[in-house]
């Protein structure tokens, strides 16, 4: 390590911050957040600046810097922007062994300022030592993302209590073990969710030993993945598979998406696509039971979202019969999904008034539905599971009157790497798809909303043939 990261209480001496520009005024909100003291020294400053001094959260002293006013400071920090300024405060700060960092210029710094995640009072520096502070920014932003908003109070809230847990647990293991379990259990997600009050009760249940039960008792959360696309994951959805003992886990969820559960998770692969029953929704039922109630932490990771065409009413029904800790965390619907990866949007203006979600799929060849209904206009589409009855689908429509022209777009794989487009007119629905051999999971819409898009391809399929 170049440098050596280390946390300064700002509180007790003033920090010096020479210049009066945006580049100070950055490091100021800064080393206010952290409760410092700063003194700036500028003949100029910006509005910022003078509006905090004006309230008296910082000093100014509106003149040109002076080696004497390093005295008595914590650290110092050179905005000028001027190079023989800026020089000059990194060198009297040196010469009286003070930190000092000079702004875009590591060479005249003692010290660097990290990308900061703030979740006070716990507080993450990234660094990259100078070399790429862009990617230690972009790294911030993927731990933010990770990070619940209310750790800090978490941290605070497990501070409060560190005297009586020490005080009830005198074993330096076990009440590692005790934190651990807490830090992972339903104490902190009643912190995290806002509940502090429920929380500080179940703590001191849980510290006098009442609630020990409850602290082993298992869940389940049913989980939306989204359409496939990882980063088209809720943060909830994340956070439950990292904390899971057991992820039981579909055919439409990617292997880039169940590896986000800890490494010692049990994963197991339940399947249940048309043609690929790993396990009956019976035996998925007992399975997320069964480790719940053996005090495990179950996530039923699921495609999309579990309340749409996702049997997650089911599975929540079955869990709350048997008294089972159960929650849903929505997901990104495939019909959202495709819809934005494909850039055809379900409602226009003026011309789809309605979306309707509708499963193609069939029990006795045909899907049961009001085709009536389906076939009013001003609405659109979005089939799921319809690659097989598309034709029939396609029929019924057009015999209860929906115009064969109308636009139709089907999205395979969608948000996937493998992605594909295939657009047509509802007459040819079937064709379109047989020809294009489409076999991955795939949405069908049917709107005017795909018009743009058909009429993109038409356009491009002209000009290919204009060009052979
Ligand atoms: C059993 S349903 C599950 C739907 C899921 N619960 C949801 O909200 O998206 C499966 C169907 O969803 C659609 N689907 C799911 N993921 C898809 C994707 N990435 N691209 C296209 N269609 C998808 C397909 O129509 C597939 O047959």
């Amino acid at each position: 390590m170049r440098y050596f990261p280390a946390f300064h209480d700002l509180s007790t001496r003033p920090s010096l911050v020479v210049g009066g520009g945006e580049a100070a005024a950055r490091k100021l909100r800064l080393l206010l957040k952290a409760g410092a003291r700063p003194v700036v020294v500028a003949p100029r400053v910006g509005a910022e600046i003078a509006a905090l001094a004006q309230a008296g959260s910082l000093t100014w002293h509106a003149r040109a810097f002076a080696p004497a006013d390093i005295a008595g400071c914590t650290l110092v920090i050179a905005a000028t922007g001027l190079a023989e300024v800026d020089a000059a405060v990194s060198a009297a700060a040196q010469a009286a062994g003070l930190p000092v960092n000079v702004v875009d210029r590591p060479e005249l710094s003692s010290f660097i300022t990290p990308a900061i995640i703030d979740r006070d009072p716990l507080v993450i520096g990234i660094s990259s030592g100078a070399d790429a502070p862009i990617l230690a920014r972009q790294l911030r932003a993927r731990l933010e993302s990770l990070l619940p908003a209310n750790l800090g109070r978490l941290a605070r809230f497990a501070g409060a209590f560190r005297g009586a847990v020490a005080a009830q647990i005198g074993d330096g293991v076990q009440r590692r073990r005790f934190w651990e379990r807490f830090f992972a259990g339903p104490v902190a997600d009643k912190v995290l969710a806002g509940d502090e009050v429920g929380a500080r009760e179940a703590m001191l249940g849980l510290i006098n030993g009442r609630a020990v039960r409850q602290r082993d008792e298992g869940s389940v959360a049913i989980v939306g993945a989204g359409p496939g696309d990882p980063d088209l994951m809720t943060f909830k959805a994340l956070r439950r598979l990292q904390e899971a003992d057991v992820v039981l886990y579909d055919k439409l969820v990617g292997p880039e998406i169940v590896d986000y559960a800890r490494r010692d998770a049990l994963r197991v692969y339940v399947g249940k696509s048309k043609a690929d029953h790993a396990m009956s929704q019976d035996a998925i039922n007992a399975l997320m039971a069964e480790h719940a109630l053996a005090g495990r932490r179950v996530v039923r990771l699921k495609g999309g979202d579990p309340f749409i065409f996702g049997r997650g009413g089911e599975e929540l029904d079955y869990l709350q019969r048997r008294g089972i800790a159960v929650e849903v965390v929505p997901g990104v619907t495939a019909a959202a999904g495709c819809a934005a990866a494909a850039g055809i949007p379900l409602t226009l203006r003026g011309t789809a008034l309605a979306v309707t979600f509708i499963t193609g799929h069939a029990r006795d060849g045909e899907p049961d539905l009001d085709w009536a209904s389906l076939a009013a206009g001003k609405q659109t589409l979005a089939v799921y599971m319809g690659v097989s009855t598309a034709g029939t689908v396609a029929r019924r429509l057009i015999e209860h009157g929906l115009a064969a022209g109308t636009p139709v777009a089907v999205i395979e794989n969608g948000t996937r790497p493998e992605q594909r487009v295939v657009t047509g007119r509802l007459e040819e629905l079937d064709s379109r798809l047989r020809d294009a051999g489409i076999s991955g999971p795939a949405l069908i819409i049917i709107g005017e909303v795909a018009r743009q898009a058909l009429e993109a391809d038409l356009a491009a399929e002209l000009e290919r043939a204009a060009a052979v």
